[in-house]
């Protein structure tokens, strides 16, 4: 069992003692808090890459009270038992979710930010996580059943290689209407989301579900939980992050999609 591989030369990966080897002595430390860094600092540039500690932080606050349940809900309905790959798995909410639902699974989360599986390895001692990034995998050929993307990066080379012909991918895509008020509160013009077509090369769609919902913000701290946690925070000058300040609650449109695919080639 296991479908880790070394970042190095690829052989599999084992578990002895406080690391994960392989036969050629590559060797990575698992933390204290459970995860596997296993980034090459060649695979990672030199900018810090990913989610830092205040975005993690502000994702779980706000996942924490339920504001996105049903589209973790809609997926943990979906899901089957197997060897699942959340990919970009962030502070772990889903995948949590995941292995809650499924009892004879074998399950791991990578993502690029080390702090993110920092906390996801803190909350949930039955998955494996790793630092890694998703355009280079550190799991075996063929090796997953199902693989996870939840408003994460797509790497289309590597979820074909490490799924199983005939395996299914689960991903999360924000729709048209995604944070409409929100962008209303910042923006002087906001934009719809633009909904990309839906072809993937080797894959085939095998399920929409829209899931469209509206929920209520009731404090400045979660306003800014969700607004940290968007890519309009990093966008956005101080006059307009200073006219969210000001609300104190704010009803806000929840607008996902879950696509479901099965790898065809
Ligand atoms: C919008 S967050 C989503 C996290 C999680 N799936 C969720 O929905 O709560 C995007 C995540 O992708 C991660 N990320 C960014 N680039 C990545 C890469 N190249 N490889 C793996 N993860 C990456 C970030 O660190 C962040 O945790
Ligand atoms: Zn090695």
């Amino acid at each position: 069992m296991g479908i880790l591989i070394c970042p190095v030369c690829g052989q599999k990966l084992t578990v002895s003692g406080k690391a994960y080897t392989c036969t050629a002595r590559h060797s990575f430390d698992i933390a204290k808090s459970g995860y596997v860094n296993l980034l090459l600092s060649k695979h990672t540039g030199k900018t810090v890459h990913g989610d830092n500690r205040f975005m993690v932080q502000a994702r779980r606050n706000f996942l924490e009270k339920g504001y996105y349940s049903p589209l973790r809900d809609a997926l943990c309905e979906k899901v089957h038992n197997g060897v699942i790959l959340d990919a970009g798995c962030g502070e772990g909410y889903y995948t949590a979710g995941i292995s809650e639902v499924l009892n004879n699974s074998e399950i791991y989360g990578i993502d690029i930010s080390k702090t993110a599986v920092e906390f996801a390895a803190k909350r949930c001692k039955n998955i494996t996580f790793a630092a890694a990034s998703v355009f280079h995998i550190p799991v075996a050929d063929s090796s997953c059943n199902s693989l996870v993307t939840i408003f994460s990066p797509y790497c289309g080379k590597e979820f074909r290689r490490v799924l199983r012909k005939g395996g299914t991918m689960f991903m999360a895509i924000p729709s048209e209407m995604h944070l409409w008020e929100l962008k209303k509160a910042v923006y002087d013009t906001p934009y719809k989301n633009e909904v990309k077509p839906y072809e993937l090369e080797g894959f085939g769609l095998a399920g929409k579900n829209r899931i469209t919902y509206k929920f209520q913000l009731d404090s400045r701290q979660d306003i800014q939980s969700l607004f940290s946690m968007t890519p309009y925070y990093y966008r956005t000058g101080k006059v307009q992050q200073e006219r969210l300040k000001a609300l104190d609650s704010l009803e806000v449109t929840a607008d996902f999609e879950l696509l479901i695919y099965r790898r065809t080639l």
